[in-house]
């Protein structure tokens, strides 16, 4: 199973780093797995250390994507690392050791703070639609024309009925981005 989060850690220069990642858990330990080339990887192979941060405000995760990275943070408690201030929850982890992969190595570390700051609110059907949106822009290359757009045709019903603001908002600059993508490709043509 995988749990997309927010894992921010922090570089030898002392600069911050805040990126979406899709963590599996397995038997106590969690498995983060950054493609190369990646300055979460960079990160927590020097640092040892990193926190997976649950967020609910699905612009951080469409933020990031689109180049705003300006997220309020404050310090974790036992690593040297930010957390994100609005996560729901965070789990502040060490690195145990690393599965080598030329491609996407394997970093598994274990948890060695985990805080609650609010309650966890209930399903919505937007924030997910953002989540896939978000997922199909960083495949855009990869993905046949027609696919982006049944899929978007689709991830919009849920937005309509379901999106508060935060979800419109992200939404919105998620979609700037397909439509700069698509433009691109038809200027090219
Ligand atoms: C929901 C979601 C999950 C993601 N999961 C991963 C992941 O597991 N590994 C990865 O390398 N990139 C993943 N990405 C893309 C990264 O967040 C993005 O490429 C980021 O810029 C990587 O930053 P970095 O240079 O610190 O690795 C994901 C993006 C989204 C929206």
């Amino acid at each position: 199973m995988i749990h997309e989060v927010i894992v921010t850690c922090r570089s030898q220069e002392g600069e911050d780093q805040i990126a979406p990642m899709g963590v599996v858990w397995r038997q106590g330990e969690v498995v983060i797995a950054p493609f190369r080339p990646s300055r979460t990887l960079d990160n927590i192979l020097g640092g040892e250390c990193a926190v997976i941060n649950y967020c609910d405000d699905v612009r951080v995760f469409a933020g990031c994507l689109t180049g705003r990275y300006d997220w309020p943070l404050v310090e974790a408690e036992q690593v040297d690392a930010p957390r994100l201030v609005d996560a729901l929850a965070h789990s502040e982890v060490r690195l145990l050791r690393v599965e080598e992969d030329q491609v996407r190595p394997r970093l598994i570390c274990k948890p060695v703070y985990q805080a609650n700051h609010r309650p966890f609110q209930g399903f919505n059907r937007a924030q997910s639609a953002v989540l896939e949106l978000a997922i199909l822009v960083s495949r855009l290359e990869r993905l046949p024309a027609e696919k982006i757009d049944a899929e978007i045709a689709y991830l919009t019903i849920a937005i309509d009925k379901t999106a508060g603001e935060r979800e419109r908002e992200a939404w919105d600059w998620l979609m700037a981005r397909v439509e700069a993508f698509q433009k691109q490709k038809e200027d090219a043509v």
